[in-house]
């Protein structure tokens, strides 16, 4: 039985992965290199340290632990920038109404993001409403695909692993669900995602029987 549902943030309940994505950009452009979105599918669910060392790899662009943190630091402030105009229209189609069903059946509601940002995010929107817990990027040591983020929330959740279903929208969250022995729920693209349980486009129309699994949770 499925007692509770954990949420990754950016990509999944809120469009903030474009927004990663545009100050990304900002900064390759800055430093002289095209950045794509293709690329970017590579940054998803990534530590902001981490994503950075992939982009400048991909510009092939060497710079010292300082100018790392600087770099970081910079494309952080775009990226807050653009995050504090949300408001609540920025939650996508269907979430409400899903998150809705869910606390109607009992069903426990956690975010777990690697964002460090997660809580302005959660803020703006007004997604709080329907949490239980939220663990985000300050609160753990190992970025997904470490299990380490989900294996914390089922804790804080008092809910066993087994009886958690992640939804997730990057490799490296879906890696990281498994890992914790969690069912994983991919939304968005089905060839991209297709080491998830299942996938689905988004969350329009979509109820509870998302949570059967052939075998059971
Ligand atoms: C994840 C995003 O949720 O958070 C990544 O998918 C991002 O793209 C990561 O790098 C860290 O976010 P932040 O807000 O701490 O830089
Ligand atoms: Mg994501």
């Amino acid at each position: 039985v499925v007692k509770a549902c954990i949420f990754d943030l950016d990509g999944v309940l809120v469009d903030t992965a474009r927004y990663h994505y545009l100050a990304w950009k900002r900064l390759a452009k800055e430093m002289g290199f095209d950045f794509t979105e293709e690329d970017n599918e590579r940054l998803k669910g990534v530590s902001r340290m981490r994503s950075l060392e992939i982009l400048l790899d991909i510009g092939k662009i060497n710079v010292s632990e300082k100018q790392k943190l600087e770099l970081a630091e910079r494309k952080n402030s775009w990226y807050v920038e653009y995050i504090s105009k949300m408001n609540e229209s920025e939650i996508l189609p269907g979430v409400n109404d899903f998150l809705n069903l869910l606390r109607k059946s009992d069903i426990k509601i956690a975010v777990a993001s690697a964002s460090k940002n997660a809580k302005i995010i959660i803020e703006k929107t007004g997604l709080g409403k329907y949490l239980d817990i939220l663990v985000d990027g300050t609160q753990i040591q190992n970025a997904k695909p470490d299990p380490e983020i989900f294996l914390k929330a089922s804790q804080l959740l008092g809910v066993k692993p087994e009886n958690c279903v992640v939804f997730e929208d990057s490799i490296a969250g879906i890696k990281a669900a498994k890992a914790a022995g969690m069912k994983c729920i991919g939304v968005g693209d089905s060839e991209k995602l297709w080491m998830a349980d299942k996938v689905i486009p988004d969350f329009l129309g979509v109820d509870l029987k998302v949570l059967d699994f052939e075998g059971g949770v």
